[in-house]
């Protein structure tokens, strides 16, 4: 370089340094560049040495598929991986325990309406009291919406009703079957042919007549004449006491 001629050495001399600054921008700018490159290159040494290079996906688009996503796991927080999967725990067990509570009350309800109420269960079972049923006469009850025949049979019914050949009979069923004590009879008063009410001491066996379609039911209540095709149906019952009986 060659040596700057003595007028500019003084001018330099004497000017601040801050007016030379303003004055010669592009020399401050110089030294500025200098210190950031050097602090780089000692940033770099240091600590940037462990982090892997990023790798843009753009960088060379036409070598590599467009579709590849960054890693930017070396940037990750590592702290906080232990509370996040306390938290995710934590979620899924509230959730849990919300809906088995859910759950829990739906099928009680359900279960709670589909129940008998208490007045269904009151007709649940009926309470008779024999003593006041003579021997030869019927008397009909009221058993979970059904009528049911109590007869108080004679000892020549008992005796017609276990004579009766009953293996030939369209429902076979002995006398015996169908009754715990053979003086009395107990049955549902429906009609196994549609559901009629057949009326009693009538038809042609001394039973009951059915006048919807004619079936005729012995005095054991078995099916003997018409389109029933089955004997009227025997409830469960029993006798608690001598004189009581109970239906259901
Ligand atoms: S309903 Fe009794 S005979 Fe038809």
């Amino acid at each position: 370089m060659a040596p700057l001629p003595t007028s500019t050495r003084t001018l330099l001399r004497l000017c601040p340094h801050r007016s030379l600054a303003a004055l010669s921008p592009p020399l401050a700018c110089t030294s500025q560049q200098r210190r950031h490159k050097a602090d780089i290159v000692q940033r770099t040494a240091g600590e940037y040495d462990k982090t892997p290079a990023f790798e843009s996906p753009f960088r060379s688009i036409d070598q590599q598929p467009t579709t590849k996503i960054p890693d930017f796991g070396a940037y990750k927080s590592r702290k906080g991986e232990t509370t996040n999967r306390t938290v995710q725990y934590f979620m899924v067990g509230s959730m849990g325990v919300l809906a088995a509570a859910g759950a829990k009350a739906t099928v009680q309800d359900f279960l709670v309406n589909m129940s008998a109420s208490a007045d269904v269960l009151a007709q649940a079972k009926v309470e008779i009291d024999l003593a006041a049923i003579p021997e030869g006469k019927n008397v009909i009850v009221k058993w979970r919406g059904k009528p049911v025949f109590i007869r108080h049979r004679t000892g020549d019914e008992i005796q017609e009703a276990e004579d009766t050949k009953w293996e030939s009979l369209r429902d076979p069923q002995p006398d015996s079957d169908r009754v715990k004590r053979p003086e009395w009879l107990i049955m549902v008063g429906v009609c196994t042919h549609l559901g009629c009410v057949p009326i009693g001491e009538s038809g042609d066996f001394g039973g009951w007549f059915c006048p919807c379609h004619g079936s005729h039911y012995d005095i054991s209540g078995r099916a003997r004449k018409g389109p029933a095709p089955l004997n009227l149906e025997v409830p469960e019952y029993s006798f608690p006491e001598d004189e009581t009986v109970v239906i259901g």
